[in-house]
């Protein structure tokens, strides 16, 4: 089918179901809970919604580890309940975006039940199996190591060899090589999109393809191996295959996780002409503040931030960017950016660099009302399977560390973003009546909804008009960026042009007052404001001193 390539005009709104809004009082999330905002979503002025996992899952890494694809998670709901909610979001024009989690599956899969129980099963090549090394076997078959720390191989007795997880040891790497594999995975897409969905986010997708013979990794302080999976050596042929098998056939939007990859390499995933996917998360701008979590948190570079933007701004017009600043694997966004005492100006500022840029917007459940990080995450309070390693690692054998990873998980946990959706000031923030599955960020009395749908300077009015201006805006889709004074350690600038109209973008990232000058390109030229983050921004553009934070578009 032709693709009406849609996502071009969307912004999509991600759920961490856990925690967003619980409707049988459990203390999770759940399914008629998203039910029960769909009108806040769509007054939001969001047009499609990314599910974080729902299906089947014993919640080793809270559903990114799963156990029947074809099946809704008891916690969550059912079946039934998810088709109200997709015909509930298609009734409001929202689309669906679910998460396909198939570079590996839940431990408690019936494939892994089947694969480990004997090396002639049917299902034993649906996994990475592989003997041990040294003289009795017992020494893992190489040393890659998995992005929740520790070796990337772990021992099965049953049959007497080690099989491979990139992430969790209950979260086995499927094998891709296996034809029945890729054949598996068609069919449940097929299954989802039959069902109406509108697409896909595809977690780690570009793990999928392993280098023959599994050689040993070179150093490296984040995951050793990467060179050898990371985009490997038939990744673009099976994601081609599985365009053709599935995500072709509909009109789809397929977003992929794309860790490893640089403005450099994207190109041959996400072009129109190579039938693979639509658009990927690239990873460059948030691990230049925030890699991942095993190391400490870096000092933010607005220089190298804008020019990761730009570069990424400068893809020809056949490739597509997704736009992002929070998920569910980051630390909120606020505090990395500026200091709380603005925060709403900080996040109105972000959200205009963001949101003026060419590609699709992705707003994280509370983005929209500038929730916060913790400020003092307790061992007792971690919920992330992350988090729990790192700690309980350092305190057993390295405790003389321990201060340094209390103050590294504090400042980047993914716990803080995993936090429960603050509606209103009521007890339990109105995300549950129960006992919430995690704690609250205690601030929730003061950041929630109830209280922004009062303020008319709330950061949730601000992403209304934003989004709102936003869709269906040609110059924002289709415009040309040039980036103005790229050294500016202060102010990022930018314009956008179409057919002959320009959006001037101007954000200041920093706390103190800072000189702005137009660039000449943009002097003596009829000016209108767009947006703004202050009250009483000049109508006009012209030279000023700006505030904390300050940012605005003008129309020229
Ligand atoms: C990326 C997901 O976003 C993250 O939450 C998860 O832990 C890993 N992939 C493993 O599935």
């Amino acid at each position: 089918m032709t693709k009406t390539r849609w996502y071009k005009d969307a912004i999509v709104y991600q759920i961490y179901p856990r925690s967003f809004c619980d409707s049988n009082g459990d203390g999770i999330g759940d399914i008629r809970g998203i039910i029960s905002k769909l009108d806040y979503l769509k007054d939001l002025g969001i047009t499609c919604v990314w599910l974080s996992p729902c299906y089947k899952s014993p919640n080793d890494d809270n559903g990114y580890d799963i156990s029947d694809y074809r099946d809704i998670m008891d916690e969550f709901g059912t079946l039934e309940d998810w088709q109200e909610m997709i015909d509930g979001m298609h009734a409001r024009g929202i689309k669906l975006v679910m998460d396909l989690v198939v570079n590996h599956t839940s431990d408690e899969h019936e494939w892994f039940k089947q694969s480990r129980s004997s090396k002639d099963n049917p299902y034993r090549d649906y996994y990475i199996w592989r003997p041990g090394k040294g003289k009795n076997g017992k020494k893992p078959p190489n040393n890659w190591t998995s992005r929740f720390t520790g070796s990337a191989w772990e021992y099965d007795e049953t049959t007497g060899e080690y099989y491979l997880h990139l992430f969790s040891k209950k979260q086995p790497d499927l094998n891709w090589d296996n034809p029945k594999v890729r054949q598996e995975v068609a069919d449940i897409c097929n299954y989802w999109l039959e069902k109406g969905v509108d697409g896909f986010r595809c977690d780690v997708i570009t793990y999928i393809s392993k280098e023959e013979g599994l050689p040993d990794g070179k150093f490296n302080p984040a995951i050793i191996g990467d060179e050898h999976f990371v985009v490997g050596p038939h990744f673009h042929e099976y994601i081609h295959e599985l365009n053709e098998r599935a995500w072709s056939k509909y009109d789809t939007m397929i977003v992929g996780e794309a860790q490893g990859i640089t403005v450099h390499n994207a190109h041959d995933i996400v072009d129109e002409s190579r039938g693979e996917m639509d658009c990927i998360f690239t990873f460059e701008h948030q691990t230049m503040v925030d890699s991942f979590l095993t190391t400490v948190p870096k000092k933010f570079s607005l220089r190298k931030w804008k020019e990761v933007f730009s570069n990424w701004q400068a893809l020809p017009d056949t490739c597509w960017n997704s736009l992002y600043i929070e998920n569910h694997d980051y630390s909120r966004a606020l505090p990395r950016y500026g200091k709380l005492e603005y925060r709403k100006q900080v996040a109105k500022m972000l959200a205009i660099s963001i949101e003026f840029l060419k590609g699709t917007p992705y707003i994280y459940q509370g983005q929209e009302i500038g929730m916060t990080n913790f400020d003092d995450l307790k061992r007792e309070d971690y919920r992330d399977i992350v988090s729990i390693k790192i700690y309980d690692a350092v305190k057993k054998y390295a405790c003389v560390f321990l201060p340094l990873v209390k103050w590294v998980l504090n400042k980047k946990a993914r716990d803080h973003a995993r936090a429960p959706m603050q509606w209103s000031a009521e007890k339990n923030a109105g995300f549950t009546t129960g006992e919430s599955w995690m704690p609250l960020n205690p601030n929730y009395t003061e950041i929630n909804v109830a209280e922004a749908e009062k303020d008319p300077d709330s950061i949730l009015h601000f992403y209304r008009k934003l989004n709102h201006f936003r869709l269906g805006n040609e110059i924002i889709k289709n415009g040309t960026y040039k980036q103005y004074d790229e050294k500016n350690k202060k102010l990022w600038i930018y314009e956008r042009e179409y057919n002959g109209k320009k959006y001037a973008v101007v954000a200041s990232y920093t706390d103190k007052e800072v000189k702005f000058v137009p660039p000449i390109e943009w002097q003596n030229k009829p000016s209108k404001l767009v947006i703004g983050n202050y009250d009483g921004q000049p109508e006009t553009l012209d030279a000023r001193t700006l505030k904390p934070y300050e940012a605005f578009v003008y129309e020229l």
